[in-house]
């Protein structure tokens, strides 16, 4: 045993002995370097660019500016390029450069590449680090194959406003999730070894606070105190620079009255000088040049803060190649300020193993193998399965019976590219499985009818725009097939007919994939109307209605409640939607997914989030209103469904949370322990999770705090214990002055299957 912890410990030393050196040798190599750059080609190193068309036309323009910017030395790295032939082709003219220095490939590697995983919102609901990490490694595995090596995710950013679109991209409300979902990522791009071919660069974004825009509206401004801020939202942020991130995207909004592309506290105070992070920083896509429609100055003056305030690279608004120039010139940007942003971008390409192998990941017909391969699309049906969350199940109307007389209805049956959810942009999206697939292959001795039941908004144009929009700017000669062709009085007359010869109606309604993402922000959050129509004519028919929802955000479902026979949210899951959707709709996977974000009654409860303030005049959660509470007339204060909940079809029993001691040092540590038993007659997984509350501070706090949470699997009839080791770091905040601290006094610990059935004991801390 001795012997192995010395063998262990000189493992370590010499590890962190080769660490030292290698760096040393970066070190020396990008000093040797720089010195033979000039100014333009310092700064070139800064650019970042794109060309959506490239996209679309598989041949690389020689007229193209980014082209020119790239043989003049002008160009760092390139984003969006999805094809290995143009990525070879564009590394090969970088390194016929004076100083041979090679490009980075980033992309929008979101939720998958080209086999699309469910949208992060979905994976989130799966409480399960595990595959969020595997969903991450085999991501860059599949991206690498094309050359793509820096990847825009993890996107991070905490969201309490269900109206924000890009709610669908992250990992819902809560910090301390947010957390773990960070590293989890982070470790699942980057693995072990950044400099091996099947890993990436991480870029975690939007940094900072982009979820908190003002009342949902995309790119709105944000307007938190800094103690709200590293409370509520920063942890994610915080917890990736710690797993070693590589690199953070700046987000588009402003903090404290500064872009936070050129916010220092943010991106030099808070992310370099406090949590030690040492790569590089860029911008959102034309976010600096944005700076001047804030208000900040022209593009030289705009450009100059930015870099100064510890961005280092320019996305897409060609500004710091236009202006650093004569801004060093005219002594506005030193000689220091260059070359420290050019240093932690060539430290990049240094790390991830370019200066040693500029083509590594580039190998012919690697890409062919990797994309779209059966263990790709064997992981899709995996992560999809868990990213469920099961809101209503009365009567156990599910798992369906298949031998069941099944009517498949509504405009999301059967339209594979819809599985896809924002930020997916799969060649393969028209070989996705759909509902309708994966219903059909899973039924046996059943009959399955099928139609389109409604259009999805009532709003022709609308509809069009939502659906084409995006298109129209970037893939203009695209076909857009006309809408509405069909009157919605025959399509739901057509899914009235089919419900009344079934046995049960699964309709398949909610959001195309456009109406979430970037740019989707939406004030009316209920269940678009001409397909609520036709739920309300299926209802008629008394058939049992399961609904079968795609949403990239959490809807307000008050009439679905009420009226359908149960909910199955599916978010948006991929290329393997329809049969994961089928694996848990026929029983043979019991859901598990649970909500991390709040469900609203009501548009007007926005911001609505669990882990609120108690105010000075709180009022119960489901009491309906009073006078000179805190409180709304119209609706009571809870959600619809809350953070954490989500059914199974099986039960679980918990037992009262105990913890190993009512006291606490500061250097101590105490369990609480709770014990799950499945009393239901079907193996089910259950998430347990542990919330604190501080219950006397120094400021206010929120009403819980989620501190730690299990997935478990239990047989039926099994029982487990289970236990979160809880010390003084667990129980830390910021407070009033931002010292990070665990206040002495009693807090509350609370352990439970959602935010809401919890059992309580009470922690003293000295
Ligand atoms: C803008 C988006 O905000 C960001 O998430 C994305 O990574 C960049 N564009 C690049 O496409």
């Amino acid at each position: 045993m001795k012997r192995l912890y010395f063998s262990a410990a000189l493992l370590g030393f010499a590890m962190s002995m080769s660490a030292q050196s290698s760096k040393v040798e970066m070190d020396r190599f990008i000093t040797d370097l720089m010195v033979k750059m000039s100014l333009e080609e310092k700064i070139g190193q800064l650019n970042l660019a794109s060309n959506w068309t490239y996209v679309t036309n598989a041949t690389l323009s020689e007229e193209d500016k980014a082209i020119q910017q790239l043989k003049d030395g002008q160009m760092g790295a390139f984003y969006g390029f999805t094809n290995q032939e143009m990525i070879r082709q564009l590394q090969e003219i970088a390194m016929k450069g004076k100083h041979k220095i090679p490009l980075m490939f980033g992309n929008d590697v979101i939720h998958g590449f080209e086999t699309t995983y469910p949208i992060p919102l979905a994976i989130s609901t799966t409480w399960n680090m595990d595959l969020v990490e595997e969903s991450a490694r085999m991501a860059a595995r599949e991206a690498t194959s094309v050359g793509i090596n820096w990847v825009f995710s993890p996107m991070v950013d905490i969201c309490r406003d269900a109206r924000w679109g890009r709610i669908s991209e992250g990992g819902g409300e809560d910090p301390y999730l947010g957390g773990e979902i960070a590293k989890a990522y982070t470790r699942g791009y980057q693995g072990d070894d950044l400099s091996a071919d099947n890993t990436a660069m991480v870029c975690v974004k939007h940094y900072a606070l982009y979820g908190g825009a003002e009342a949902g509206r995309d790119y709105n401004s944000v307007f938190l105190s800094r103690q709200e801020a590293l409370n509520g939202y920063m942890n994610p942020y915080k917890q990736a620079a710690k797993e070693g991130a590589g690199s953070y995207m700046s987000s588009f909004n402003e903090f404290e009255g500064v872009p936070a592309t050129a916010n220092h506290y943010l991106l030099t105070e808070v992310l370099r000088d406090q949590w030690g992070f040492d790569g590089f920083v860029v911008s959102d896509a034309t976010a600096v040049n944005e700076i001047v429609a804030h208000g900040l100055g022209d593009q030289q003056e705009v450009s100059r803060r930015a870099l100064q305030a510890g961005l280092d690279m320019d996305m897409g608004s060609n500004a710091f190649v236009s202006t650093l120039k004569k801004s060093v010139e005219e002594g506005k940007v030193s000689m220091v300020d260059i070359d420290l942003a050019c240093r932690r971008i060539l430290e990049a390409k240094w790390k991830l193993g370019l200066f040693q192998d500029p083509y590594k990941y580039i190998v012919p017909d690697r890409d062919k193998k990797e994309i779209f391969n059966k263990e790709q699309l064997e992981f899709a049906r995996r992560i999809a399965q868990e990213s469920q969350v099961l809101l209503k199940n009365d009567n156990n109307i599910l798992p369906l019976k298949k031998d069941a007389k099944i009517a498949v209805v509504g405009p999301f049956a059967n339209v594979a590219s819809e599985m896809q959810g924002a930020w997916s942009m799969s060649k393969h999206a028209n070989q996705f499985v759909t509902i309708l697939q994966g219903i059909k292959e899973a039924v046996k001795g059943g009959t399955v009818t099928t139609c389109e039941g409604s259009w999805v908004l009532n709003d022709k144009n609308l509809e069009e725009s939502v659906r084409y929009g995006l298109m129209k700017m970037f893939a203009p000669n695209m076909p857009t097939p006309p809408i509405h062709t069909t009157p919605q009085e025959d399509l739901i007359a057509e899914a009235v007919k089919l419900a009344k010869e079934a046995d049960v109606v699964v309709a398949c309604v909610g959001e195309l994939n456009n109406m979430t993402g970037e740019g989707a922000s939406r004030v009316d959050i209920t269940m678009p109307d001409a397909q609520q129509d036709m739920l309300k004519a299926l209802k008629a028919t008394g058939k049992p209605i399961v609904v079968v929802l795609t949403t990239g955000r959490p809807l307000v479902l008050n009439w679905e409640k009420e009226n359908v026979d149960a909910i199955l949210n599916t978010w948006a899951l991929g290329a393997e939607a329809g049969h994961a959707i089928a694996d848990v709709l026929f029983g043979d996977v019991n859901p598990s997914g649970k909500l991390t974000t709040s469900f609203p009654r009501h548009v007007g409860q926005l911001p609505l989030y669990y882990n609120h303030k108690n105010t000075g005049r709180p009022h119960p959660d489901y009491e309906p209103y009073r006078k000179f509470v805190s409180t709304y007339m119209d609706v009571v204060n809870g959600p619809l469904f809350p953070f954490g909940y989500g059914l199974s079809y099986t039960t679980f029993e918990y037992s009262d949370v105990k913890l190993s001691a009512n006291q606490m040092n500061q250097d101590g540590k105490v369990t609480a322990s709770v014990t799950v038993k499945n009393t239901g007659s079907r193996q089910g997984k259950e998430t347990v999770q542990l919330y604190i509350h501080d219950v006397y501070s120094t400021s206010t706090r929120p009403v819980k705090e989620l501190k730690g949470f299990r997935k478990i699997d239990l047989q039926p009839g099994e029982s487990k214990t289970v236990e979160f080791e809880l010390t003084a770091d667990d129980l830390k905040y910021y407070d009033h002055d931002l010292n990070f601290v665990c206040e002495p006094g009693d807090y509350e610990i609370m352990v439970g299957p959602d935010c809401e059935k919890l059992s309580k004991a009470v922690l003293n801390v000295k």
